[in-house]
């Protein structure tokens, strides 16, 4: 059956591999290679030219990352995919994809996971991408205003990190259109199941797959996907029309990743450049376990949202719980943006305000018992940390006000536990805090 008339069901199980390609395997393999033999000289040249498929070297590309890649690119209707050895490297090569130079800057929205904002002040500097944080993130009609000539894009969450804020990312997208520039949207924590980025008007995507897409803990691993929509030939984006030795014709002339790939210029750049030089590559292994984890991705993202508007439900009516953010509750302040945007539920991340002192808040986690305490999300065990203390730390006091990660912030990402045990543990923690 062709793929665009599966559902979503049926393509996280079957899309981008056919088992008669690959010895009747019903499982993708594990190609643990470095290499590919070319067997004669005018299918090396055919290869090296990218007139003929196939693969050169594990470093930029292998069948099994392949498949990974293909099956993220029909779950989210994208024209191209790359996959990469971290959300980091995701982020970070999708980044200086469109900004490199020296003379580029994104505008950035204040709500991100602490990693984003701490490369986005220390490193992307350093590399000649300048960083502006956008005021206005949540009000588009003024976004415009913050768009300088020298703009080369617009960066958002589509679900925040700790803060499960949510964003029109329809209106930011025509804000960024009508500029001439790209929205690059992280939709690490919505996932496919939850969210499209690229029907609501995204150009780039990019994941930690790390988190829910793979959803057991056990993988760092990362995509970019081009909605094929943004046209990288505007002035705005001279790289893309860069001729390069190494895409050269079976005639040797170089060519531009427009003239290679037209139909995939973005992470066609990202795969010859970046990768190619930079080196994020991922581990065939590790796309195994990626491709594995997707398999389930609708049930364990189901149930995820159930159980963490269970407990969202629960610490909202706790006298010990100043705040609750979470999407899918009736008293959020995003409940228009999540009936009309997030039809199967909020995923498995809220943050709460525990009210009490500083010492009644660590003596809160750690009685935690059944919740682990650690810096992951998407995990199929549910987990709690201390956002301002850890993964968002190095952010100064003034940054944490912008982001609104107050210091009694809590975030609770919620695994596949019966709700009821969660809630007994974070019960018992709330009496051990206050005993
Ligand atoms: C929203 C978001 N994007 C990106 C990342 C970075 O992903 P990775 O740890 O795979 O590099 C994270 C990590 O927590 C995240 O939460």
């Amino acid at each position: 059956m062709s793929d665009n008339v599966l559902g979503f069901d049926t393509q996280r199980i079957h899309a981008g591999y056919d088992p008669a390609q690959h010895n009747q395997a019903v499982s993708p393999p594990i190609y643990a290679t470095v290499a590919y033999d070319f067997r004669d000289v005018q299918a090396a040249k055919d290869l090296f030219s990218y007139t003929a498929p196939g693969f050169l070297y594990t470093r930029v590309g292998n069948p099994t990352v392949a498949v990974l890649e293909e099956r993220l690119r029909i779950l989210d209707g994208a024209a191209g995919a790359i996959a990469l050895a971290s959300g980091m490297a995701a982020i970070s090569y999708t980044l200086l994809n469109l900004a490199e130079g020296g003379a580029g800057r994104v505008l950035v929205s204040p709500y991100l996971y602490g990693g984003s904002v701490d490369a986005f002040k220390k490193i992307f500097p350093k590399l000649g991408v300048g960083i502006d944080i956008a005021k206005n993130i949540a009000d588009p009609a003024k976004l415009a205003k913050e768009i300088k000539p020298d703009t080369k894009a617009i960066f958002i969450e589509s679900i925040s990190n700790p803060n499960a804020y949510l964003f029109d990312v329809d209106a930011i997208a025509k804000v960024a259109h009508d500029n001439g520039i790209p929205l690059v949207v992280d939709n690490t924590i919505a996932t496919p199941y939850l969210y499209n980025p690229i029907a609501h008007g995204a150009d780039f995507v990019v994941y930690s797959a790390t988190k829910g897409l793979s959803g057991h803990g056990n993988v760092i691993a990362g995509v970019v996907l081009e909605s094929g929509n943004f046209d990288l030939k505007s002035e705005k984006f001279p790289q893309f029309s860069e001729k390069y030795y190494t895409l050269r014709d079976t005639d040797g002339n170089e060519r531009s990743v427009l003239e290679a790939f037209p139909d995939t210029p973005f992470v066609s750049r990202i795969r010859f450049n970046y990768l190619n030089f930079l080196g994020a590559s991922l581990s065939p292994f590790d796309a195994y376990l990626a491709i594995l984890g997707l398999e389930t991705l609708s049930e364990r993202i189901d149930k995820q949202s159930r159980t963490t508007l269970i407990l969202a439900s629960y610490l909202e009516a706790h006298k010990a719980v100043e705040w609750v953010r979470y999407g899918a509750l009736e008293s959020s302040p995003y409940q228009a943006l999540y009936q009309r945007d997030f039809k199967k539920g909020a995923g498995g991340l809220l943050s709460f305000g525990f009210k009490g002192t500083e010492e009644q808040r660590e003596k809160f986690i750690n009685a935690i018992d059944l919740f682990h305490y650690h810096v992951n999300i998407g995990d199929a065990r549910s987990l709690l940390v201390n956002s301002p203390k850890t993964t968002h730390g190095e952010l100064t006091a003034e940054e944490k006000e912008v982001a609104d990660i107050p210091e009694n912030l809590i975030r609770i990402s919620a695994g596949l536990e019966d709700p009821s045990d969660l809630i007994t543990d974070l019960e018992q923690a709330f009496v051990k805090a206050f005993a």
